[in-house]
């Protein structure tokens, strides 16, 4: 079995190429704090403490075929990440539905990313930057063609992916991993130094060596037949739950429990999980060949296929109707 060339699917198959739209919306559609505008003519206001001070939560849901892919549990992270960071999105799930699904289709997308975000807006009058309930919160959202951050070429020959040497992750007790954040430094700066080793990607581990995340992903691996991943430390991806699903079908025994990078190095295959990319196989870690055999290993490619092959079957997704306008 091969990995499915999803992207080539996605970009030539009729039932997934893109729906005619206003050439303005070319690069996407955007909503500034309410108003629909054209991507390339969305803007921040530069005092928004979300651009100067990273002063924000987000979430970033994707549609494939015309299907939103469990819309609801993005909703509801989305809340939960406001909550935990004294944020109030100024708009009902039902309204932030509403509001994503018209930049959907003001793009005509049938292959979307679609971000959204709550800022904590300016600093109040009078100084009160102590009173979270001083602020006024305001929401920011834009839709893009669908974004793969390992293309068919990568998943098909598998990731080479290095251990971050120069940079641990932000600890919890610092930045809650579990709210997705804009704190991305260390990501970054992990990615770049994977670049200068001649890498694609790098994860990154916790003070004592116990894996997190990646730049943009959860980690996962296998070994003798069973999945592992990472249960703290990380953000609790909607693929990474998705997978977890996936396995449970296959009847793969799961551990979702602390990881040691020595387990990484010794794994028979891992893989990377993403909305913006789904699985995403790796070859090797640290110029390690995972399995002793390049490629994408055998469970790993079964999962992939299953993931973008269910999802395109409509399992848990919420169909844009594309017939009727954008109410905007
Ligand atoms: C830091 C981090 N970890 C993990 C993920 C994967 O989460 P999800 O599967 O919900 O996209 C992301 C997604 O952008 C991320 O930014």
């Amino acid at each position: 079995m091969s990995i499915i060339l999803a992207e080539h699917t996605m970009l030539n198959d009729p039932a997934h190429v893109r729906l005619p739209f206003d050439p303005k919306y070319n690069h996407g559609s955007a909503f500034i704090n309410g108003t629909y505008v054209d991507l390339d003519n969305a803007a921040i206001p530069m005092a928004d403490l979300g651009f100067t001070q990273a002063d924000a939560c987000y979430d970033v849901v994707s549609v494939s075929k015309g299907y939103l892919f469990r819309l609801e549990d993005h909703l509801e992270r989305f809340e939960s990440a406001c909550a935990k960071f004294q944020l109030t999105n100024p708009y009902t799930k039902a309204q932030t539905t509403e509001i994503l699904t018209n930049l959907i289709k003001q793009a005509g997308a049938k292959e979307a990313y679609v971000w959204w975000a709550v800022t904590r807006g300016f600093m109040p009058d009078g100084g009160e930057r102590i009173n979270p309930k001083a602020y006024e919160n305001r929401f920011y959202a834009f839709v893009v063609p669908y974004v793969f951050i390992a293309n068919d070429e990568q998943r098909a020959r598998g990731i080479d992916l290095m251990v971050s040497k120069q940079f641990i992750r932000i600890p919890p007790k610092a930045v809650d991993p579990t709210a997705k954040n804009f704190h991305w430094m260390d990501l970054k700066l992990a990615l770049f130094e994977a670049k200068a080793a001649d890498k694609e990607w790098s994860v990154l581990c916790d003070a004592d060596g116990y894996l997190t995340e990646a730049p943009g992903s959860n980690i996962f691996l296998i070994k003798d037949g069973a999945l592992y991943t990472p249960d703290s430390g990380c953000l609790e991806g909607i693929t990474r739950k998705t997978t977890l699903e996936l396995a449970a079908q296959l009847g793969l025994p799961l551990h979702v429990e602390r990881v040691h990078v020595e387990q990484l190095l010794n794994a028979d295959e891992a893989f990377l999980t993403s909305t913006a990319g789904g699985i995403m196989p790796v070859n090797s870690v640290d110029d390690r060949v995972l399995g002793g055999k390049p490629g994408p290993g055998a469970l790993t490619t079964q999962l992939h296929n299953q993931y973008w092959t269910q999802r395109w079957d409509g399992w848990l997704g919420t169909a844009v109707d594309y017939s009727s306008p954008a109410s905007v």
